[in-house]
């Protein structure tokens, strides 16, 4: 039998939602440790949804350490790719669900990145109008942000996430040791994430990345702890004063909306999640300093960082109609107009629209023939 790693939690963090409130829990040796499960609501069944990639490497240490929680655990592997964040698969969860007689308590475990966890949300909120459900993420992106938070969703075609639910997660845990596996392209789309969280609130941690972003591409423990508690504390505070995005929420949508574009426009699965939200932040930055509201010398400071972190910082040339009709189909579009997340001044973000030609000019400006 392999050895069971140590488990040490080396930080817990906790979303404040009331009685939807639950913890993040960040360390290594996690997943295979009994004792990570304890506070999840006992219940006979349990479901891990995963995928065909995930699945071999951890889903039967998960399943081994949830045997004292549940008597019966089935486990689901999906389809790998955003390509797959479609009804079709999401429907393959519902077939598990319902082939396996899974009643209104059953626990469903999101094991996997982002597109496992938005997915296996989306089921948990909508299985018998809502089942419980635990957040697992492996990869560096989901750890820092697509677990935290609440958002679930699948793409449509003419749009990214745009058919979802909020729904909280009971727990949070982001065990370090998955990130080992993770492929270099996938652990770079994780940084965007992390670098996001500096220009929209905390210029500390922008300086603390610039130091450190070696470690973190050498998958340094210490180095990617202190990056995931930061991120979560972020994320956190937060989606504690604004769970369902009436405003100050869609600040962590900074890159988005160029990179939902460079996404959709391309074809989801040929840009990954983070590498369009590290070009779009690039794109974001040209605008806000075309606005007047940061300078250059701000732009080139966090362009370098993107491009440090293994980050693309040039668009694909889909051409400005493209960008535009696509930015339309948009959550934050309102009426047809498209708003922006900006850079007020280092360390603070805000939402607003912007004139068509100078959206226009930074899109010919940041992207190239592709
Ligand atoms: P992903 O889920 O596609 O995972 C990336 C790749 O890594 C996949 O091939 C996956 O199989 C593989 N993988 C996962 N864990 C692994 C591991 N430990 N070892 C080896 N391979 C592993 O992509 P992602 O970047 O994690 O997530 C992107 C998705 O998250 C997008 O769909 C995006 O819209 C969504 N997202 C949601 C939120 C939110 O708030 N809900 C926030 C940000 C992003
Ligand atoms: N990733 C953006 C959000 O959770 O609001």
């Amino acid at each position: 039998m392999p050895a069971v790693p140590t488990p040490s939690v080396s930080h817990q963090v906790p979303i404040e939602l009331g009685d939807r409130s639950y913890p993040i829990s960040i360390g290594s040796g996690l997943l295979a440790d009994p004792a990570t499960w304890a506070a999840v609501p006992a219940a006979s069944q349990a479901l891990i949804v995963t995928n065909v990639t995930v699945a071999p490497l951890y889903a039967q240490q998960l399943r081994d350490a949830l045997t004292r929680r549940h008597k019966t655990i089935h486990i689901v592997a999906l389809p790998d790719g955003e390509e797959h964040k479609t009804w079709q698969t999401l429907n393959l969860i519902f077939d598990a669900l319902l082939q396996n007689a899974a009643d209104r308590k059953t626990v469903l475990y999101a094991l996997g990145g982002g597109v496992v966890g938005d997915m296996t949300g989306f089921a948990a909120a909508s299985y018998m109008r809502g089942v419980p459900f635990v957040q697992v993420p492996t990869t560096l992106l989901a750890q820092v942000d697509s677990s935290v938070g609440g958002k679930t969703a699948i793409n449509h075609p003419l749009g990214k996430n745009m058919i979802g639910a909020f729904y909280q997660p009971q727990l949070v845990v982001c065990d370090l040791d998955t990130l080992t596996t993770l492929p270099a392209r996938e652990l770079s789309a994780g940084l965007a994430e992390v670098i996001k969280y500096g220009p929209i609130a905390d210029m500390d941690l922008l300086a603390w990345l610039e130091a450190n972003i070696e470690q973190l591409m050498a998958r340094d423990t210490a180095a990617l702890a202190h990056a995931v508690k930061r991120s979560c504390e972020i994320k956190a505070w937060v989606v504690g004063q604004d769970e369902r995005e009436a405003g100050l929420r869609a600040i962590l949508n900074f890159g988005h909306t160029f990179g939902h574009a460079i996404e959709a426009g391309m074809g989801y699965g040929q840009w990954l999640h983070g590498e369009a939200v590290g070009c779009g932040m690039v794109m974001a930055l040209h605008l806000s300093k075309a606005l007047g509201l940061v300078d250059t010398a701000f732009v080139e400071r966090v362009t370098a960082l993107v491009r440090k972190a293994g980050l693309p910082t040039v668009g694909p040339q889909l051409g400005a109609d493209r960008y535009l009709e696509l930015m339309q189909v948009d959550k934050k579009a309102e009426g047809g107009e498209i708003k922006f997340v900006v850079i007020d001044r280092p360390g603070h973000a805000s939402v607003r629209p912007a004139p068509d030609a100078i959206v226009r000019e930074v899109i010919e400006r940041c992207c190239v023939p592709g």
